[in-house]
């Protein structure tokens, strides 16, 4: 219960684009968590150039978890076909499991409208499958297809990651 009511003060919004440089800052500060455990060809610092970024802000929308006026965790939320994917899920370093990720993933859940919500991690990322798969995510065995139709990255990516998938209907 605790838990819950320290996190009552704070809450989600959807971001806009004046907010890249605070997502900019989220995720490459939660991104540290894969150096040396993602192959080292995968992993760069930033994480995710500002460039990039912006790309993707235009692709899908992001949500975001604030601490009063700070954002501290981001979700992206994109529509893709027939499936929504989250994207970019990332929660900063110093506030990571107090159950921020939880939060925005349930209220993704919710907005979804779709058949299935489907999520890619890299496979090395045991603590992003374990937080997933306690959503009740499972892990999809034609991932390289999926990977391939709802997804644009590059071959050396798809190799090394996993899907999940939630059915929700
Ligand atoms: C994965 C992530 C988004 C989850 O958000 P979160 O706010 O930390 O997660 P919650 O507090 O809601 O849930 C915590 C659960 O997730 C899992 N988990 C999250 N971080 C973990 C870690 N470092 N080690 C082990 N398990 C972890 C555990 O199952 C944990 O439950 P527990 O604390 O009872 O053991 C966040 O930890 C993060 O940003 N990690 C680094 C980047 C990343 O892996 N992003 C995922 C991209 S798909």
């Amino acid at each position: 219960m605790k838990r819950f009511s320290e996190l009552s003060a704070v809450r989600i919004k959807q971001c806009q684009p004046q907010d890249i440089e605070s997502i900019y800052t989220v995720i490459n500060d939660a991104a540290k968590a894969y150096r040396g455990v993602i192959p080292p060809d995968c992993y760069h610092e930033p994480y995710m150039p500002i460039d990039e970024l912006s790309r993707e802000m235009q692709q899908m929308s992001f949500f975001g978890w604030q601490d009063e006026e700070q954002l501290v965790g981001v979700m992206g939320f994109q529509l893709v076909k027939d499936v929504t994917l989250i994207r970019h899920a990332y929660i900063v370093t110093s506030r990571q499991r107090q159950g921020i990720g939880s939060q925005l993933l349930n209220y993704l859940r919710e907005l979804s409208e779709t058949r299935w919500l489907l999520v890619g991690t890299w496979a090395d990322a045991r603590w992003a499958i374990e937080f997933y798969e306690k959503h009740g995510f499972h892990l999809l065995a034609d991932k390289d297809k999926l990977l391939r139709t709802y997804w644009q990255i590059p071959d050396r990516q798809i190799e090394v990651s996993v899907v999940l998938g939630l059915k929700l209907s």
